[in-house]
């Protein structure tokens, strides 16, 4: 099996490239080698022989910065995505995109299904949407999984950033309305590795360990599994005003990928534990 992983140097594409070297020969290539936003570079993988699989690991993350920045959010979250659709549906490849729980809006507190209405609230969410909706009119074979609270040991996050300030200061205030699950990359990346073993069918699927927590809850895991000492105080999200709305129900419902007896990481604590471990 030959698979292109794009945006390869990102948080997600450094483990996804680590996990799918045993079971595939992969070609791994970030913006210097194929810009996802100009078709002519991307025809670059026109030269990878046997090619069966594109990974779009590649991005605009910063959710704030997008807020005054739309131009270049949605050339990469939804441009990108739209010219690697048309690429995979010309070489009838299989396209792996990954989509976000910031497409809607978190409002109630029922995890959300892959068919529920979508209504993002920032630029980011909606350039993600946009791309979303490209690839699915494109006519390739995809799979959209949409992440939320991503962490790992290759990109700035919550869980290292947290980390940090529970080792340096006394007291911590973290916000205690905004609901999901952390997101281990590497168990995104053994689920990629199930994928291509075993195919599902073209659409989007929700991704996520289980149960759930707020970004309080995931605090005092932290400072629980590695025994420090700061008070960490719990805070509404009005009390870190930024440019991006975030949604305050980011709940989940990962049965769909369930019922094609895809495997879910575990409980969000356990897996954050084991994160910790390694850190
Ligand atoms: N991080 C999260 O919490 C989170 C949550 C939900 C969903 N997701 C989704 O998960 C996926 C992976 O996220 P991540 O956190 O691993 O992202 P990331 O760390 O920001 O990595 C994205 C990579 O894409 C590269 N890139 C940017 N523009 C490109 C272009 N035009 N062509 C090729 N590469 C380009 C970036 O390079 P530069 O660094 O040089 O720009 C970076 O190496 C994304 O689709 C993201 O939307 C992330």
């Amino acid at each position: 099996m030959v698979v292109a992983i794009l945006g390869a140097a990102g948080m997600l594409g450094v483990d996804t490239t680590t996990i799918l070297k045993r079971i595939s020969t992969v070609y791994a290539v970030d913006i210097q080698d194929i810009d996802i936003t100009n078709a002519t570079s991307i025809q670059t993988l026109d030269a990878v022989d046997s090619l069966s699989t594109i990974i779009n690991c590649a991005a605009y993350t910063r959710v704030d910065d997008a807020e005054s920045n739309y131009e270049p959010a949605y050339r990469i979250n939804a441009v990108g995505p739209a010219l690697l659709a048309e690429y995979c549906r010309r070489r009838n490849l299989h396209l792996i995109h990954f989509s976000t729980d910031y497409v809607f809006p978190g409002s109630g507190v029922i995890p959300y299904t892959e068919s529920d209405s979508v209504g993002p609230l920032s630029v980011y969410g909606t350039t993600k949407l946009e791309g979303e909706r490209l690839i699915q009119a494109s006519g390739c074979h995809y799979n959209i999984i949409r992440l939320q609270w991503l962490y790992g040991a290759n990109g700035p996050n919550f869980i290292d950033t947290m980390t940090q300030l529970l080792t340096t200061k006394n007291t911590v205030s973290v916000v205690n309305d905004q609901w999901g699950s952390p997101t281990w990359t590497m168990d995104v990346a053994n689920v990629l590795q199930r994928l291509l073993l075993s195919p599902i069918p073209s659409g989007i699927y929700h991704l996520a360990p289980s149960g759930f927590a707020s970004w309080y809850d995931v605090a005092c895991e932290i400072k629980k599994r590695l025994n420090l000492a700061a008070e960490i105080v719990p805070v509404t999200s009005d009390y870190y005003p930024r440019p991006a709305q975030r949604p305050l129900n980011s709940r989940l419902d990962c049965s769909l990928l369930r019922s094609f007896g895809v495997e879910i990481p575990g409980l969000w604590d356990s897996r954050l534990a084991e994160y910790l471990s390694g850190t």
